[in-house]
C-alpha cells in the first residue's frame, strides 16, 4: 500500500501592504531532502513549499504558499489525506495585525507595525490527527537550550516526535540535529557529533519513519 507523506518547507511572506512582508531565512532545503528521501524510499510526496527562490526536486506533488494563512489553507485540505506528516516549515511566530491596502506612503518619522501572533499550525494538525498519522515537527534553538526546549515543544505540540536543531542550521550546508521522541528516547545519526550533510540526515530520518 502506498505510504503517503506531507512535507511543508521554506519560509512564510506576511504581508504588510500589497509590496512589502515580514520573512524569515529559511531556504526549504531541508524539506527537499527529506522529499527526495522519501520518494527513494518508495513514499508518495507531497511538498508545500513556501516563497523561496530553490528550485524544488521532481517527481513530486507541489503546492506553493506565500503567508501562514496559506499554509494553513493547504494543510487543511491535504493533512487529512497523509500518514507522516513532516513540519519543516520555518512558520512566522508574528504577523502584521492588518493588510494595509494601499503601498505605504514614506511620510511619518517612526512607524509602528503591531503585529499578531499566528495560530500554531502544528498544533492544529495534532488536534484533528486520526489513529495511525503521525507527526513530526522541527525546533531551531540555541545550542545551550536545544534538548531543554525542543522537548518542552514536542510536549506542549503534542508532536509524535521533533527534530532539534541548533540556530546555525538555517542555510547552511551541514546539520547537527537529533530526533527526540515522544516517549522519551533521543536519537542520532551516525556522525552527528561532527554534523552530516542535509542529504545523510533526510535519509537517516525516513529510514527511522520506515523502521
Ligand atoms: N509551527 C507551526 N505554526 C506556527 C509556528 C510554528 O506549525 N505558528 C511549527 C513549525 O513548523 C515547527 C514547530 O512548530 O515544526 C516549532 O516551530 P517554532 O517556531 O520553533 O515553535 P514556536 O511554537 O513558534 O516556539 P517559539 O516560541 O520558540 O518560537
Amino acid at each position: 500500500m502506498t505510504r503517503r507523506l506531507l512535507i511543508t518547507a521554506g519560509p512564510t511572506h506576511e504581508p504588510l501592504d500589497p509590496v512589502r512582508y515580514i520573512a524569515n531565512r529559511s531556504s526549504g532545503r531541508m524539506g527537499f531532502e527529506l522529499a527526495v528521501a522519501g520518494l527513494a524510499a518508495g513514499w508518495e510526496v507531497t511538498l508545500l513549499l513556501g516563497p523561496t527562490p530553490a528550485v524544488p526536486p521532481t517527481g513530486l506533488t507541489v503546492h506553493r504558499y506565500e503567508s501562514t494563512a496559506d499554509l494553513q489553507r493547504l494543510l487543511a485540505e491535504h493533512f487529512p489525506h497523509c500518514d507522516v506528516l513532516i513540519m519543516a516549515a520555518a512558520v512566522a511566530d508574528y504577523r502584521p495585525r492588518r493588510v494595509i491596502a494601499e503601498k505605504l506612503p514614506r511620510v511619518a518619522d517612526q512607524l509602528v507595525i503591531e503585529l499578531e501572533r499566528t495560530p500554531d499550525l502544528v498544533a492544529g494538525c495534532v488536534a484533528g490527527k486520526r489513529s495511525g498519522q503521525r507527526i513530526i515537527g522541527f525546533a531551531l534553538e540555541e545550542p545551550a537550550m536545544l534538548e531543554q526546549r525542543a522537548a518542552e515543544k514536542l510536549r506542549r505540540k503534542g508532536l509524535d516526535a521533533i527534530v532539534a536543531n541548533p540556530l546555525e542550521t538555517m542555510g547552511a550546508e551541514e546539520i547537527r540535529a537529533q530526533i527526540m521522541t515522544a516517549d522519551g528516547r533521543v536519537l542520532r545519526p551516525p556522525g552527528a557529533a561532527h554534523g552530516t550533510t542535509k542529504a545523510a540526515f533526510a535519509q537517516w530520518l525516513i529510514a527511522w519513519l520506515d523502521g
